[in-house]
C-alpha cells in the first residue's frame, strides 16, 4: 500500500520524507488555501521535492478551462497528476487528459457507481473520500470495499486513493480492503507510529539498564 501526504505544507512534506513513509503528495485548493500561498508555484516546489506522484487540483469547471489548467499542471513537472472532480466535464476532461498520457487523480468521489465513471474514463487515481461519508452517517469503508471489488472484476488501471482520511483506523481498515493508496494528513501519519506500550517498554527497557549503572560498552 502505498501512502500519500495529504498536505501543502512544506515542512509537514519533508519530515514525511525523512521518516521514508511517504510515496507521494495530494493538495487541493483548501490546503494550499490554507498555507497562504500561490497555487500553481506551490504544486511546483512541492513536485521538486517529491519523487513520487503529487496531485494539483483544476480550478475551473468548464471543460476548455479544466483542460487548460490541466495541461498547465502537468507541464510542471513529469510527476504531477491532475486532479479533476468527478462531474460529467470532470470526466470528459479526464477521457482528453488520457489520450494525451497525463495521468488523473479523479477527486469527489462518494458512490461505487462514480468509481466505476472514472475507471472507464481512464483515471489513473480515483479518491473516495471516507471521512466526508462517515460524517454524513453512511460507511466511508464499505464504499472502498465496493470499489475495490468491483474494479477486481475488471482489467482497469485506476488505482484507489483512500482520501479524507480522519484517524489511524481509516488507514488499516482501507489496507485490510486492498485499497492501492491512502492519502494521509500529517497529524493522522505521526498517530500511525503511535502505541502507549511501545513508550512504556522503551521507557522500562532504559530504566532497567540505568539501574544496572553500567554502560553500552561494558
Ligand atoms: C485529497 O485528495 C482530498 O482532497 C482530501 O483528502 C479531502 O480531505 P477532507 O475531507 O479532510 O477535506
Amino acid at each position: 500500500m502505498q501512502f500519500f501526504l495529504d498536505t501543502a505544507n512544506l515542512r509537514e512534506i519533508e519530515t514525511g520524507l525523512g521518516w521514508g513513509m511517504v510515496d507521494g503528495v495530494t493538495t487541493n485548493p483548501t490546503l494550499i488555501a490554507k498555507e497562504g500561498k500561490s497555487y500553481l508555484p506551490t504544486v511546483a516546489e512541492i513536485a521538486r521535492l517529491v519523487p513520487g506522484p503529487v496531485s494539483g487540483e483544476v480550478l475551473a469547471t468548464d471543460l476548455a478551462g479544466m483542460l487548460d489548467e490541466g495541461r498547465r499542471l502537468a507541464g510542471l513537472a513529469p510527476n504531477v497528476v491532475v486532479k479533476v472532480p468527478l462531474t460529467p466535464v470532470g470526466l470528459s476532461a479526464v477521457r482528453s487528459f488520457a489520450a494525451e498520457k497525463i495521468r488523473c487523480n479523479v477527486t469527489l468521489c462518494f458512490s461505487a457507481a462514480q468509481a466505476l465513471l472514472a475507471a472507464k474514463a481512464g483515471a489513473a487515481y480515483v479518491s473516495p473520500f471516507v471521512g466526508r461519508l462517515d460524517d454524513v452517517g453512511e460507511s466511508g469503508m464499505r464504499l472502498i470495499g465496493e470499489i475495490v471489488e468491483i474494479y477486481g472484476n475488471y482489467p482497469f488501471d485506476t488505482q484507489v486513493l483512500v482520501a479524507s482520511v480522519r484517524h489511524p483506523m481509516h488507514v488499516v481498515e482501507a489496507a485490510a480492503l486492498g485499497a492501492d493508496v491512502a492519502t494521509i494528513p500529517f497529524k493522522v501519519l505521526e498517530q500511525l507510529y503511535r502505541h502507549p506500550l511501545t513508550d512504556a517498554g522503551v521507557e522500562r527497557f532504559l530504566a532497567d539498564w540505568a539501574a544496572t549503572g553500567r554502560r553500552f560498552e561494558d
